[in-house]
């Protein structure tokens, strides 16, 4: 039996790929490369390379390997870019998970972990956001990701698909083989990081003026390796014949953009330069998770702090200056 990841050699899954071999799981992965990098797979993982909308790459894989369960981690994630091209997010993110989802379930695969977002809440009416905040997507890419999570809770209710669905806040960090590596990076620790390493002469800060005691965005920072340990919890979860769920994971904490930089600074001992830009569309002023729910229905509980989030990713990119050898 196989747990199939899609998107496995992007930033999270290459990482939920490494973590599932060290668990003696056998790993098959899915994924375009359009926005992945080869070299995060190694050769003990069988790879696919395809879109998940491809019913008969998928018809093909559910025919050499017993699938057993899927993590669905491929998708386009820019919010900027949801704005600007709506429909390359409803045709790649929602359109292409149909397709996924009806080949899997036709194979008899009857467990799916998906990869939400928090950017399903919208601009938050309270904070810390649990699962029963109110969900009002303000971008496309969140709307994607939602209309996944209730794509699934119908084919549950139909065809008896378990799933969880995972709503990450901000996911940050790296394992000593693995980093975070998008063209163009949208993320602010990496940037930080690529000014930080003078990459870049100086880091674009995306609005001063939000309602935050110093008017940054502020956001909820989980390091990847603690966001893919809930994976496996939720894998467990959906093996013990749980019911299907949707579950935030964050830390807890929020920090500000200025925050983030000061730690930076902290950890690298360099000098960054800021420049304020107008804010992004489509960017809510503050996401922090309230993540009681995955203590109490998985077990788990992240173990990195922002600093620790920090020095791993500043180890990874000084260690791979210009990332992965891939764009
Ligand atoms: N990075 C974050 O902070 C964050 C936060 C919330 C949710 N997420 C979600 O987590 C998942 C992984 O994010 P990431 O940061 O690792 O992104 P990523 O871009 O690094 O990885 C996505 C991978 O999916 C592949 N892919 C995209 N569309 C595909 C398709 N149609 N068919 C096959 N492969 C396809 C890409 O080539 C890439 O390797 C995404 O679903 C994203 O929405 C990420």
């Amino acid at each position: 039996m196989a747990i199939l990841v899609t998107g496995g050699a992007g930033y999270i899954g290459s990482v939920m790929v490494d973590l599932l071999l060290a668990q003696n799981e056998s790993v098959v992965v899915l994924d375009d490369l359009s926005r992945g990098h080869r070299e995060t797979l190694d050769d003990r993982t069988v790879f696919y390379q395809g879109e998940t909308g491809n019913r008969d790459l998928v018809r093909q894989i559910c025919a050499e390997h017993e699938i057993e369960l899927c993590i669905h981690f491929a998708a386009l994630t820019y919010v900027g870019e949801s704005v600007a091209e709506p429909k390359l997010y409803f045709e790649k993110n929602v359109a292409h998970g149909i397709g996924l989802l009806d080949v899997l379930t036709s194979a008899g695969v009857r467990g799916f972990v998906l990869s939400s977002t928090a950017a399903v809440y919208g601009e938050p009416v309270r904070t810390p956001i649990d699962e029963e905040h109110p969900q009002q997507p303000a971008n496309p890419y969140g709307w994607t990701k939602l209309m996944m999570e209730k794509i699934l809770a119908d084919y549950d209710r139909a065809y008896g698909l378990k799933y969880v669905a995972l709503r990450y806040f901000n996911a940050a960090g790296a394992t000593e083989r693995l980093g975070e590596h998008h063209n163009p990076e949208t993320h602010l620790i990496p940037n930080i990081l690529q000014a930080a390493l003078g990459k870049t002469d100086q880091v674009s800060v995306f609005g001063n003026n939000y309602p935050t005691p110093d008017g940054t965005a502020i956001r909820d920072y989980i390091h990847v390796s603690d966001l893919c340990r809930a994976h496996l919890r939720a894998l467990d979860y959906l093996r013990a014949g749980n019911s299907s769920e949707s579950i935030n994971l964050g830390n807890g904490e929020g920090y500000s953009v200025l925050e983030v930089i000061e730690a930076v600074r902290r950890v690298t001992g360099c000098e960054i330069r800021v420049q304020f830009d107008p804010p992004r569309a489509g960017d809510p002023s503050r996401l922090v998770a309230d993540a009681t729910k995955a203590r109490s229905v998985l077990g788990w509980a992240p173990v990195h702090k922002l600093e620790a989030i920090v020095e791993s990713a500043w180890k990874w990119h000084q260690s791979h200056p210009d990332g992965y050898g891939s764009s």
